[in-house]
């Protein structure tokens, strides 16, 4: 049976304060509703259908990399309300699982247990005991102990609100059932709602077996609907993160001091120091070092690497056994050879560096090609930008540039040749010549120094 996936998510979200609709709010560097729908996908062939509200352009933009089969609900008029506006794409023959945009941490293995659980026509319920229940709709079983019907918190009696088995919202169904039951939702309750969770108490009189299913934990099935609560989930999605690497061998030296809003791949012997943070999509090779202070954007680094404390590396690709920092801001093209040096205070963007070439200190490199065994002088520019177009460096293997020289591009260095300190240079330097073009030191051995008037 093909499975349709249903991802509520028109609430506005008001109490996130902020113009960003909920559920693209980032969680571990992805929108909160992307962590639902990639979930989803792992269940196989399935289809994806968001039932979205206010703003929801903004929210579709975000996700149009997708496969999405997007439904308005342009009033929210109550969770049944909202699964009614997907069903009618969705074939009879299909089971429907309802999840939600803004629960972001639900396990795949709890969704096909879940799944499983809907198995011969039984509705498969997600539920879970909490030690404090308030909020939440909360199960009601019989004497025999079968679920009976859901009681919203603001509906239930005293005697309901004790029960601490609640509804998490999450639930899987034949969707001729849900064709059958959506359309005759009333709204007669406190909110004025359509309530999905209704539809427990028409299973039960239709004879439908409802299975109730529990998640790990209860962090799977908890919503965001505050900074609070992102804020929360955040850390402890960081910690099963930190937790993960730290089984697979990784050095961190505090767990609770590293973030990872992506994806790492990382090799043995790897010691990542406190304060890190790796976005996007970064891989590390073997016995190589991340200073703390340090921020790693879909970059490679090598194996043998240091990267020593307050660097920033976006986009890059460091070669074995380089060292870098500290304070080195490697900007999206850095390509550094094998053994390669970039010292404190250096800048490097869209350049390519040889292997074994050192720019140790306070420097621009940018639109380059650096050869093997190059030494960059300290405070050498390149001067990369005439005011409208960039133009490119080339500076040849084995080359001495001598400290605060500026490389006007473009402009050619080439192979063994040496630029004297303090040089500007504007035109291309021969292979072994040493260019200098600084003016000539003069002394006066007659010259005083001023003194102050009275
Ligand atoms: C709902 C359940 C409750 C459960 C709780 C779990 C109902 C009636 N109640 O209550 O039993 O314990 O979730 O968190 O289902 N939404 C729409 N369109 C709407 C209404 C809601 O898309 O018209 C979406 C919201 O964006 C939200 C989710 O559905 O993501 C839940 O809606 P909400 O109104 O917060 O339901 P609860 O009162 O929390
Ligand atoms: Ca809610």
């Amino acid at each position: 049976m093909k499975l349709s996936v249903v991802i509520l998510a028109a609430g506005q979200g008001t109490r996130m304060r902020s113009a960003l609709p909920k559920v693209l709010h980032s969680l571990a560097g992805k929108p909160l509703l992307r962590h639902v729908v990639d979930t989803a996908r792992k269940l196989g062939d399935v289809d994806v259908h968001v039932v979205y509200g206010h703003g929801g352009e903004v929210v579709k933009d975000r996700l149009k990399s997708y496969e999405i089969n997007w439904v308005e609900q342009s009033a929210q008029l109550g969770t049944g309300h909202a699964v009614a506006q997907a069903l009618p794409t969705i074939p009879s023959e299909n089971i429907v699982l309802v999840l939600y945009g803004d629960v972001p941490l639900t396990q795949l293995d709890t969704l096909k247990s879940l799944v499983d659980a809907a198995h011969n026509r039984s509705l498969g319920l997600l539920t879970a005991y909490l030690d404090n229940p308030a909020g939440y709709g909360r199960i009601i079983r019989d004497k025999s102990g079968a679920v009976s019907c859901i009681d919203e918190e603001k509906d239930a009696s005293e005697a309901e609100k004790s029960v601490n088995e609640i509804n998490t919202g999450m639930l899987v169904v034949a969707a001729d059932l849900l064709k059958k039951w959506l359309p005759v939702l009333d709204n007669k309750n406190s909110q004025d709602e359509y309530y999905l969770t209704d539809i427990i108490a028409m299973a039960v009189k239709d004879g439908i077996n409802i299975n109730a299913v529990n998640p790990e934990s209860p962090m799977e099935i908890c919503g965001v609907n505050n900074k609070s609560q992102l804020a929360m989930l955040e850390r402890y999605k960081q910690q099963q993160q930190a937790q993960l690497l730290l089984t697979q061998g990784v050095t961190l030296y505090d767990p609770s001091r590293f973030d990872l809003r992506g994806k790492a791949t990382i090799g043995r012997d790897v010691v990542i120091d406190v304060n890190v943070i790796f976005e996007g999509d970064v891989s590390i090779g073997d016995d190589t070092y991340i200073g703390p202070n340090t921020v790693i954007k879909d970059s490679q680094i090598g194996s043998g690497v240091q990267v020593l404390s307050n660097c920033t590396i976006e986009n890059s690709i460091i070669g074995d056994c380089s060292h870098i920092g500290p304070f080195a801001r490697l900007r999206p093209e850095t390509r550094l050879a094998e053994n390669t040096k970039i010292g404190n205070f250096v800048e490097i963007k869209k350049a390519v560096v040889g292997a074994g070439s050192k720019v140790n200190h306070l420097s621009y490199v940018g639109d380059s090609t650096i050869g093997k065994n190059v030494n960059i002088g300290a405070g050498t520019i390149t001067c990369n930008y005439d005011g409208a177009n960039k133009h490119h460096t080339v500076i040849e293997d084995h080359v001495f540039i001598g400290s605060a020289s500026q490389l006007v591009a473009p402009v050619t260095i080439g192979e063994g040749a040496t630029v004297g300190a303090g040089s500007t240079i504007t035109k291309n330097v021969g292979a072994n010549e040493l260019t200098l073009s600084r003016t000539k030191q003069t002394t006066r051995s007659d010259w005083q120094r001023p003194t102050k008037n009275k």
